[in-house]
């Protein structure tokens, strides 16, 4: 098969993953690489189309990211995006011009439509914009192809060399049509066939896990969830048995979960599976703790212990997998924005890990690619269709300190509310449901009886990657249902209420 390869080169900016995410949608494969590469290894690689991403810097500062100014007299395909464009039209001869202030948000912008970029794409759009400086005046050969009232050259293009930029993003969901901008550069100009598909993905990653860890042996945390599962699976496809996957019973963990991951990954799957019972040991750290960032950091770090021991009694263990994904990454803070929550699977190690090195092998995929990729690996649909659980599990669905009771109040409500979704089918339309145990308690009347009891908050969200999602409207007569049920069956509970806030501005989980 023809090698057929977008590479996105990095100025830094944050959205570049969104960007190769973008060209994956189209099947197309795609790469991003630092701005350092080599000429030489671009001619390698022999991509298809180029994209330069954007980035915090202006191309006038001492040390702006550059990459080697040859990759013009390539002929191949560039698309520059935002830092990108004006870092295409310093280097060509264009003016960049240094804006006092920064232009920042959704914004109208007329679109040329005649060009190729924006074939079949409205003329005037709505584009998200975030820059101070802007393409004051285009490189010989180029001509401009959009405009807004406040970026005079929002878009150019040289057709003789294939050579487009946008100033906006067109990766993010503000800018509307981005995703055609991105499929007519890469399908139309570019000329990639869109033949690609995860198993790609697959096939290189085992490939290259095989190389990095050889003979060396490699502890996989396992929860049982899409994310870990995957990685799991994709390392025991690399190295074999010189995968143990570590399963840390924590207690935390949904009614029934610990046995059927058990059950799985010991029948299915062909990899040293130890299972670890720690619940009373998480549970005595968690006494009394309150704070949600604490209670993550608490179990991160018990988790770390746990397979440090468990390590020591398989001798040496050189590298660490864990099922990261790129929007825990994001949320995490470890790009740019701000922490939000401090995910345990990723910013919260100590610092003295006893492992070589961490491996992340999903770490630039979004949750439905990693389900692709599941998918690819034949993981049954039970596993790769399964909805997200946290690392930290009901702890942070319990308000308030954890105690063994409320545990069990938290699984037997959640349990209901998993099972009516599933008799009533609609566990495809919601991309992640649960309940909360808060810590309020109010007064109800059950026969004739006062009662004074816990209430319990129910949340489902349909979302695509997680950082955005939008609260599911369920029918009210299957809420009726749960709520009915719930407080029917589980003892403590007298009050049943529906999360309808989306996020932002809330977050999924509710700590
Ligand atoms: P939030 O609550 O941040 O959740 O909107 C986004 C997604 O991330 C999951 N989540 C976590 N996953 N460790 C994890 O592995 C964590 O500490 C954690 N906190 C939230 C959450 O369930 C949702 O799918």
């Amino acid at each position: 098969m023809e090698n057929e390869e977008i590479l996105i080169i990095d100025f830094g900016g944050q959205y570049n993953q969104l960007i190769a995410r973008r060209v994956r949608e189209q099947n197309v494969y795609c790469e991003v690489v630092p701005n350092s590469i080599s000429i030489q290894k671009i001619k390698e690689i022999n991509p298809k189309g180029i994209i330069f991403t954007g980035g915090p810097a202006s191309v006038y500062e001492q040390d702006a990211p550059k990459v080697d100014e040859e990759i013009f007299n390539l002929q191949i395909p560039i698309l520059g995006i935002c830092y990108g464009m004006q870092f295409m039209a310093y280097s060509l001869g264009g003016k960049v011009k240094r804006a006092n202030k920064r232009e920042y948000g959704q914004m109208n912008v007329k679109l040329d439509n005649k060009s190729q970029l924006f074939e079949n794409i409205k003329e005037n759009n709505i584009c998200l914009m975030s820059h101070t400086d802007y393409v004051e005046e285009v490189p010989e050969d180029f001509e401009k192809i959009a405009q807004s009232d406040t970026c005079k050259i929002a878009g150019m293009q040289n057709t003789k060399k294939n050579f487009y930029a946008v100033q906006f993003h067109p990766e993010v969901n503000h800018t509307v049509d981005g995703d055609k901008v991105i499929a007519n550069f890469v399908l139309n100009i570019c000329k990639c066939s869109g033949s690609w598909r995860m198993d790609l993905f697959t096939k290189t990653t085992i490939a290259n896990l095989k190389e990095k860890i050889g003979d060396k042996k490699a502890l996989c945390a396992l929860s049982g969830g899409v994310d870990s599962s995957v990685a799991a699976v994709l390392l025991s496809k690399a190295i074999g048995k010189n995968l143990t996957c570590i399963f840390v019973d924590h207690g935390l963990l949904r009614k029934n979960e610990a046995e059927e991951v058990e059950e799985v990954f010991t029948k299915k799957f062909n990899v040293n599976f130890v299972k670890v019972d720690a619940k009373e040991r998480f549970l005595a750290k968690l006494k009394g703790i309150t704070s949600p960032e604490q209670k993550r950091k608490i179990i991160g770090e018990e988790f770390i212990r746990v397979f440090e021991e468990e390590a020591k009694k398989i001798g040496k263990v050189d590298y660490l997998v864990q099922g990261t994904i790129y929007p825990d990454v994001i949320e995490s803070g470890l790009g740019k924005s701000s922490v939000i929550k401090s995910h345990h699977n990723v910013g919260g190690l100590p610092d003295y890990v006893d492992f070589k090195e961490i491996v992340e092998p999903l770490r630039n995929l979004f949750k439905d690619e990693v389900r692709k990729v599941g998918k690819e690996l034949e993981i049954p649909d039970y596993i790769v269709n399964r909805q997200p659980f946290p690392g930290p599990g009901l702890a942070i669905r319990i308000i308030g300190d954890i105690t063994e009771d409320k545990l069990e109040i938290l699984k037997e409500a959640d349990y209901i509310f998993r099972e009516e979704i599933r008799i009533n089918d609609m566990e495809k339309e919601l991309s992640q449901y649960f309940a909360v145990l808060t810590d309020t308690r109010s007064v109800g009347v059950m026969g004739d009886e006062r009662t004074y009891d816990y209430l319990i908050a129910l949340r489902a969200v349909v979302t695509d990657d997680f950082m955005t999602a939008k609260f599911a409207k369920i029918p009210y007569e299957i809420l009726e249902k749960i709520s009915q049920r719930i407080v029917n069956e589980v003892e403590h509970v007298n009050r049943v209420v529906y999360d309808i806030t989306s996020k932002p501005p809330a977050t999924i989980e509710w700590e």
